[in-house]
C-alpha cells in the first residue's frame, strides 16, 4: 500500500528580486505579514493538514536564521530539519533536494511566500493527506491576473485539460497555488524534467506530467478560502492588511503555530504554557495566553 502523506517540505529560498530593495539583506520570507514572520504562514498550513515533519529549504546564506527563529520544532512538537538549495534552479528542484528525507512517503509542498486562510481548509486539505494514493493534488483559486502563475484550463464537465506556467494568453483565471501533494514517485518524475527558457525547472511541467497521465486531481478553491502570494510590494502590503483586519474583527490569529499545534493536538497544556514564556510580552503571547485562562482543551 502506498504510505500516507507524512511529510512536508517549505521552499524558502529564491532570491526575492521582486522585493529589491526589501530583500537585499533579509530572506523574503522572514519579512513580516503584519505580526509574524512570512514562514509562519505555509508552516501554519501544513501543520494544519497534519503533517509533523517538515523540511525547511532555504539558500546557504539564510538557513542558519530560519534555524534560529525555528529551531528543531521540538516546542510545537514538530520535527523541523533543514538544507540548502544552492541556487534558485526551480520549484521541482526541492524533491531532490529532499529525496533522502521523503524516503519512499508522500510529500506535500508549500511556496513559502504563500497564505492560505478560511473555512473548511483544515478538513479539506487533511481529506487530501489521509489519500493513500500515488499522484498528485494541486490546488486552484481565481484571480485577476492570472499570467503572473501557473495556470489550469477545465473542460466544461470541470476536468483539468492543461496547466502551463506564466502563460501570455491564460486560458482561464485559475491559477495553481503553491501548495502541492504528490506521491514517492514526484522525485523519479523531477529526474526527466528539462529546464525552461528561464532556465529553471517549472513545478507546472511536472504537474503537465502528472495530468498526461491521468494522475493529477485539482482541487478548486472557492470564495471561502482566501489565497495569497505575498511575492511583490502591493502583494506583501495587502498580505498584512488582511491578516491585521481579520485579527482584529475577529480577535483571532491567522497562522499561529503555537496556536496550531495545541489545536491540532501536536502539544498539550503544559507544552503551549511553555512555548509562550518567552514571548509572554508581545501581543502575540497575550493572545496565546488567552487561550490557556479560557480552560481549552486540545
Ligand atoms: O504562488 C504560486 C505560483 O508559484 C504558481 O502559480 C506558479 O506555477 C509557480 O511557478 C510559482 O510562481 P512564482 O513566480 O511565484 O515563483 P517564484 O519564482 O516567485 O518562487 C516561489 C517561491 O519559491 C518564492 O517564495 C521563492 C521560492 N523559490 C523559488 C525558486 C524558483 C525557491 O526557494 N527556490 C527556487 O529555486
Amino acid at each position: 500500500m502506498t504510505p500516507q502523506i507524512s511529510k512536508g517540505i517549505v521552499l524558502a529560498g529564491g532570491s526575492g528580486t521582486r522585493l529589491h530593495p526589501l530583500t537585499q539583506v533579509t530572506n523574503k520570507h522572514l519579512l513580516p505579514i503584519f505580526d509574524k514572520p512570512m514562514i509562519y504562514y505555509p508552516l501554519s498550513t501544513l501543520m494544519l493538514s497534519g503533517v509533523r515533519e517538515i523540511l525547511i529549504i532555504s539558500t546557504p546564506e539564510d538557513l542558519p536564521r530560519f534555524e534560529r527563529l525555528l529551531g528543531d520544532g521540538n516546542r510545537w512538537g514538530m520535527r523541523l530539519s533543514y538544507a540548502a538549495q544552492p541556487s534558485p534552479d526551480g520549484l521541482p528542484q526541492a524533491f531532490l533536494i529532499g529525496e533522502e528525507f521523503i524516503e519512499n512517503d508522500r510529500v506535500a509542498l508549500i511556496l513559502g511566500d504563500n497564505i492560505f486562510y478560511g473555512h473548511g481548509l483544515p478538513l479539506l486539505l487533511q481529506k487530501v493527506v489521509g489519500k493513500a494514493k500515488a499522484g498528485g493534488t494541486i490546488f486552484a483559486h481565481t484571480v485577476r491576473d492570472p499570467e503572473r502563475f501557473g495556470v489550469v484550463a477545465f473542460d466544461t464537465d470541470g476536468k483539468a485539460l492543461s496547466i502551463e506556467e506564466k502563460p501570455k494568453i491564460p486560458k482561464s483565471h485559475w491559477a495553481v497555488t503553491g501548495l502541492y501533494f504528490y506521491g514517492p514517485e514526484v522525485c523519479r518524475l523531477v529526474r526527466s524534467l528539462q529546464p525552461s527558457a528561464r532556465g529553471e525547472l517549472e513545478i507546472s511541467d511536472l504537474n503537465q506530467l502528472y495530468l498526461e497521465a491521468g494522475n493529477l486531481q485539482v482541487e478548486r478553491l472557492g470564495r471561502g478560502i482566501t489565497w495569497l502570494d505575498a511575492g511583490t510590494p502591493d502583494a506583501l502590503a495587502t498580505a498584512g492588511q488582511f491578516v491585521r483586519t481579520i485579527q482584529t474583527l475577529q480577535n483571532t490569529a491567522v497562522a499561529c503555530p503555537e496556536e496550531v499545534a495545541f489545536r491540532m493536538g501536536f502539544i498539550d497544556r503544559e507544552q503551549l504554557a511553555e512555548a509562550i514564556r518567552p514571548i509572554a510580552s508581545s501581543p502575540y503571547g497575550k493572545y496565546l495566553a488567552t487561550l490557556l485562562e479560557a480552560g481549552w482543551q486540545a
